[in-house]
């Protein structure tokens, strides 16, 4: 990952006016220095959302939320940070700035900006194919219109064209634009074995549906043959073709309409799963807004990762009633609980889809069919049992393990107890023989690991006190945000051992502290650069946006060194207990066994005095 631009993320920050960001998603009032509105986040009648666009951070008092502009887009958009990062890039016309030395990634950057724009062109130019009046457009916007019953207003929406038969139109017309042929052959558009340098198509006389990333910028084409698709030999073309891997078109990491689907999409609604991407169009026109596909290929964990982090309340999957559903739905079931994703599976009547189901039954239909959905564990134990619903004891068995070799990938502790009570209930056994199997299951999947599960729900009550002591680096970091006289003092008192690096906070603040000590003082934007993952920002934004009585300010010093001496303790304390574990393992009268000894009183001697920051150093 290429680092960005030494302090970019607070100039990104400070060239953006988070009123402007804000007030296109919810109507701001103005209330004093700062703004408010209804939170965007959850359903409230009474205004209790802030924003404060001098201080470039916003409070939801409904819901807890604090933030700023990214962290802002990351919710709305469902987009991690560099999405984020790249959303606002674009939404402000500000180009995202990369350290020097490290080319490659800005390289790419714009070999993806270009590849998107030639799509863009593509994509117009395929559109004003299907308005032509000659014979095979005719034939196109036919099908579009009285074939598939769709009208014109879905065309312009979702972008719908014709490629014509002629082969080399297309690479003719994007040759005029003055795109390079390098750049061109980069694109997916055309075939590989380019005959005598030129052009050839890579879809000829086939509808167009362009498929875009999570961002909304297109990225590659389905095509649907027509009657008029060229035959080349014996083979007969295949229905569906889709543009080839290329740097911006990965399959296995796209959605079909994702980007729309995400719109729409909240911790309170589901997504629904189709196969086809005529089907998700037509779902979406009517008004399920949350649907999204596969691009004809197999449902990957990439992809269930991307509706994941959308943050839904489950998937519905559409499956057909064949045999072929229910193979599908069956191989998503592994996915969806490996991903952590509460899913459940909606059967069509047989050989039909929902695309038909709409235009011949209605919307209605379709909703009782998805109000009827089953269940994912429920749904393998009606899959897995025999033909004539007999469950044996061993077919009992096999569906146990199908869904134990999954859940033992799960880490949420009350993931996997839901879903082993659904399998209690619903294989009528009780829960305390599936749990048993389950142990005993994972024991003999992971020899090597003493079991989690067991482990963590038999130790309710830790150990005293190790609450406080966690919280510990959650305490200095906020300290330090708020009060400058602290981290530089700190960065030497506090050896990085010290620090529990386990704990999201605890690496925090070691980077912080080893970037002082290389480069001296750090500034609050300096700090936000070192922060390399989703969650580390969540806890820095929470230490800095968090408010405090203007007089505790006072006592931050005296505070700080609290947790120095906590910080001192607990390390002094580890280091003590495997100083007596040698201590019991060496010899009692050997030379070693002595040194060991006044070492341990050296430590001891030590733990009196704790390091702490000098308080004279003048207040900021
Ligand atoms: P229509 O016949 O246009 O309504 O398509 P459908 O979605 O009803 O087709 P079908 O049930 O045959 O296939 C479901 C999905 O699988 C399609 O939407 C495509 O995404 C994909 N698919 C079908 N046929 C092909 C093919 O020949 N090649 C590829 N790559 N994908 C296909
Ligand atoms: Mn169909």
């Amino acid at each position: 990952m290429p680092r960005l631009a030494d302090g970019f993320i607070n100039e990104l920050k400070e060239r953006i006016d988070l009123y402007d960001l804000i007030s296109s998603y919810v109507e701001l009032k103005k209330s004093g220095s700062s703004w408010v509105g209804l939170s965007p986040f959850q359903q409230e009648k009474t205004p209790s959302f802030y924003v404060h666009p001098d201080k470039g951070f916003f409070k939801c008092f409904s819901s807890g939320e604090t933030g700023d502009a990214i962290s802002f887009v990351q919710k709305m958009e469902n987009l991690d940070f560099h999405e984020s990062l790249e959303f606002l890039s674009q939404r402000f016309n500000i180009p995202l700035k990369y350290e020097k030395g490290n080319s490659s990634q800005p390289y790419v950057k714009s070999i993806r900006s270009d590849l998107h724009s030639i799509h863009e062109v593509a994509r117009d130019w395929f559109m004003s194919q299907l308005v032509l009046k000659n014979d095979e457009s005719k034939v196109a916007l036919q099908y579009w219109l009285n074939d598939r019953n769709f009208d014109f207003q879905t065309a312009k929406e979702f972008g719908i064209g014709y490629s014509p038969t002629d082969r080399f139109a297309l690479g003719k017309f994007m040759r005029k634009q003055n795109f390079s042929i390098d750049l061109l052959s980069k694109s997916g558009l055309f075939r590989e074995n380019l005959q005598s340098g030129s052009l050839v198509s890579s879809f000829c006389g086939r509808l167009m549906i362009p498929i875009h990333e999570k961002l909304g910028r297109i990225c590659g084409f389905t095509a649907r043959k027509l009657s008029v698709t060229p035959e080349w030999g014996e083979k007969k073309s295949p229905k569906y073709i889709n543009s080839p891997e290329t740097v911006i078109f990965q399959k296995g990491e796209l959605l079909f309409n994702l980007h729309l689907a995400n719109k729409a999409i909240n911790e309170k609604k589901d997504f629904l799963l189709v196969e086809g991407q005529l089907d998700a169009i037509r779902c979406y026109i009517e008004g399920f807004h949350t649907v999204i596909a596969p691009q004809g290929t197999a449902f990957k964990d990439s992809q269930a990762q991307l509706l994941r982090k959308s943050n839904p309340r489950r998937v519905i999957c559409l499956l057909d009633g064949d045999e072929a559903g229910r193979k599908a739905g069956l191989k998503y079931v592994p996915i969806f609980l490996e991903a952590g994703l509460d899913a459940c599976f909606a059967i069509l009547p047989s050989g039909t889809d929902p695309d038909q189901i709409l235009v011949e039954k209605g919307k209605k239909c379709l909703q009782e069919i998805l109000e009827k959905g089953i269940r994912m564990i429920d749904y393998v134990v009606q899959n897995l049992s025999a033909k004539d619903n007999l469950k044996t004891p061993s077919v009992k068995k096999d569906i146990c393990e199908f869904i134990f070799k999954s859940l033992i990938q799960v880490k949420s502790f009350v993931i996997r107890e839901s879903y082993l009570e659904e399998i209690a209930n619903s294989l009528a056994i009780s829960m305390e023989s599936v749990k048993t199997d389950f142990l005993s299951f994972e024991r003999r999947k992971r020899p090597n690991s003493k079991s989690s599960y067991s482990s963590r729900s038999n130790n309710k009550s830790p150990e005293n006190g190790l609450e406080r002591l966690t919280n510990v680096e959650d305490d200095l970091l906020f300290l330090l945000l708020h009060d400058n006289r602290i981290a530089g003092p700190l960065a030497y008192l506090i050896e990085p051992t010290w620090l529990n690096l386990e704990s999201v906070t605890g690496c925090i603040l070691a980077k912080v502290f080893a970037e002082i000590k290389a480069d001296g003082p750090i500034t609050t934007s300096r700090i936000e650069d070192l922060l390399e993952t989703d969650e580390e920002r969540k806890i820095f934004q929470l230490h800095l946006f968090q408010e405090y009585p203007p007089q505790e300010k006072e006592n931050f010093l005296q505070l700080a060194n609290e947790c120095l001496s906590v910080l001192f303790l607990r390390s002094s304390k580890k280091l003590e207990e495997r100083i007596l574990t040698r201590l019991k393992d060496s010899d009692d009268v050997s030379s070693s066994s002595s040194k060991i000894r006044s070492e341990l009183k050296e430590l001891r001697k030590l733990r009196n005095s704790p390091p702490s920051l000098s308080l004279s150093v003048s207040a900021n």
